[in-house]
């Protein structure tokens, strides 16, 4: 079968003395070669792969990462770009000795249109910076995700991320208006268009989004922002089986209809852990499956009643069996951090095998019974959590160590049963190391054949993000 673990060192140049002389003269003070501050950034969020980069590269300009770029691919030497270091699948760190190029100091807002609420920024902006910086001007970004402290808007272009607010606001593929590019060879892309409507030819942007930094390197990106809203109301629910949580889900779509901006879960899993690991207490009496529904709206009097409704006409029908209102930010934060906190809970339960699925929504949670059914005892915990607006399920599984005999149990068995019901697997957090080589259960193989031409024509000597995203007869 297919295989995660990476594939030989190809033939790239290795960094030689002559090599840093180039960066420090173009970056004095900023080509990071200290094996301690290289550290963190060889190693992945989950602590799962490490790579063993010997130069950390931290341009704060285009023009820079254009002259770090031409360099490198002239000298054959791979280059690994890294946002905010939080992805998921081992594609923000290196595998060996590839270089890595920072966005940390790109970290800018370039303009901001208080008619369109069109921000145009550098890459390296932390999402809660930007966040903090529309809200100022009474707007908000359009995604919100549980790494928004540490993630780079440029990672999250580069991911095609989606996280708690797609439900409302739609995919980055529909908010990102613009982008700015950087080819393997140095040419600069400007593809920053600050326009609802542009139908002149190919949507070029959109082959940036979601590849992973193998295609090139974003370097600045526009996004379409909404309003504030001037009422947000987070309910906790309890559920006594996935088929009331799904009676509940569309409930909720017509009761709450243009106000609903999340509908998320987790299982009673998921709540021993946060309990456990985190001390975080239940808010609400225990229950198989719990949601997080989110209202964000224009009028408080308005949002506050319908939610009223909806919770009356919900317990009336006893689709739910507990639940907690929040409407101060506070306890917003709280609530929010029951379902946001699960991937920390998980880190401290062991060593965790995580899958990010999309698939019909009616057939989510039926994977994780599956999955425990399958195990038996032979996992530590299996738990299901995710966007069920999206029809994106978090399956994650942990043991005490790694185990390589749990992980043939778990694949192809979890790919086999997503790609025989049509599913992704690969929903939101993308292939990156860990999953490029299971591509086939979603794609064609003319699909996955076409990316690798793109790949060759935009990179043909494939310096950028080696190991990741293409299978590695692709690569
Ligand atoms: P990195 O991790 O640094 O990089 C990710 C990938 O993008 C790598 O392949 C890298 O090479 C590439 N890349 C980074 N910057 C650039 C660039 N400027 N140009 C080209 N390529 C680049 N994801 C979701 O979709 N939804 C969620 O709800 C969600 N929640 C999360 C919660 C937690 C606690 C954590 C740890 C992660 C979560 N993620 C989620 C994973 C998600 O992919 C990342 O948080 C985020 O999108 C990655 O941004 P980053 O800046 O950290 O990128
Ligand atoms: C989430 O929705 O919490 C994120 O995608 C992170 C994860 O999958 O653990
Ligand atoms: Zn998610």
């Amino acid at each position: 079968g297919p295989k995660s673990s990476p594939p030989e060192r190809l033939p790239f140049t290795r960094v030689t003395k002559e090599d840093l002389d180039f960066f420090r003269s173009i970056l004095p003070g900023r080509t990071i070669t200290d094996p301690d501050l290289l550290e963190s950034s060889n190693v992945d969020w989950l602590k799962s792969v490490r790579g063993s980069s010997e130069v950390l590269l931290r341009p704060q300009t285009t023009a820079e990462v254009s002259q770090i770029l031409r360099y490198c691919n002239s000298r054959n030497l791979a280059v690994n770009p890294q946002g905010g270091n939080t992805g998921l699948v081992g594609g923000s760190v290196p595998v060996y000795d590839e270089i890595i190029l920072s966005t940390a100091l790109m970290n800018k807002v370039l303009s901001f249109d208080h008619v369109s609420g069109i921000v145009t920024c550098q890459a390296g902006c932390v999402l809660e910076s930007l966040s903090q910086y529309l809200e100022e001007r009474d707007y908000i970004m359009p995604l919100d995700l549980g790494a928004k402290g540490s993630c780079h808007i440029g990672g999250n272009v580069a991911t095609n991320a989606g996280g708690l607010r797609l439900l409302r606001y739609g995919s980055l593929r529909g908010t990102v208006l613009g982008l700015e590019v950087v080819f393997a060879d140095g040419r600069v892309l400007d593809c920053l268009a600050t326009l609802r409507k542009d139908n002149t030819g190919y949507d070029l942007k959109q082959l940036f989004i979601g590849s992973e930094g193998t295609l090139g390197v974003i370097t600045a990106v526009s996004v379409l922002c909404p309003r504030k809203p001037k009422s947000v109301n987070v309910v906790f629910l309890g559920c006594g089986t996935f088929e009331n949580l799904l009676k509940t889900f569309q409930l909720c779509r017509g009761m709450l209809g243009e106000i609903l901006s999340a509908f998320e879960f987790l299982d009673s899993e998921c709540m021993r852990l946060l309990n456990t690991h985190l001390k975080l207490s239940n808010p609400i009496s225990d229950c198989p499956f719990y949601i997080v529904i989110e209202t964000a709206g224009s009028d408080p009097n308005h949002d506050s009643e319908k939610l009223h409704n909806f919770l009356d006409e919900a317990m009336n029908a006893a689709l739910v069996t507990d639940g907690t209102v929040a409407t101060e930010e506070s306890k917003i934060k709280a609530l929010w951090s029951m379902r946001e906190r699960v991937t920390e809970a998980l880190t401290h339960d062991g060593f965790t095998y995580k899958y990010d699925i999309s698939l019909p929504v009616e057939l989510i949670y039926r994977l994780v019974l599956d999955m425990r059914q399958h195990l038996g005892d032979r996992a530590r915990s299996v738990v299901g959590y995710g966007h069920v607006g999206d029809g994106n399920l978090h399956l994650n599984i942990t043991s005490p160590a790694k185990d390589p005999a749990l992980l043939a149990a778990i694949e192809p068995f979890v790919y086999e049963w997503t790609a025989q019901r049509r599913g992704s697997i690969s929903a939101e957090h993308g292939l990156g190391l860990k999953k490029r080589n299971y591509i086939y259960y979603s794609k064609s193989s003319q699909a996955v054949t076409l990316m690798g031409d793109i790949k060759h024509m935009l990179d043909p000597k494939g310096i950028l993000n080696p190991y990741k995203t293409l299978p590695d007869h692709l690569t």
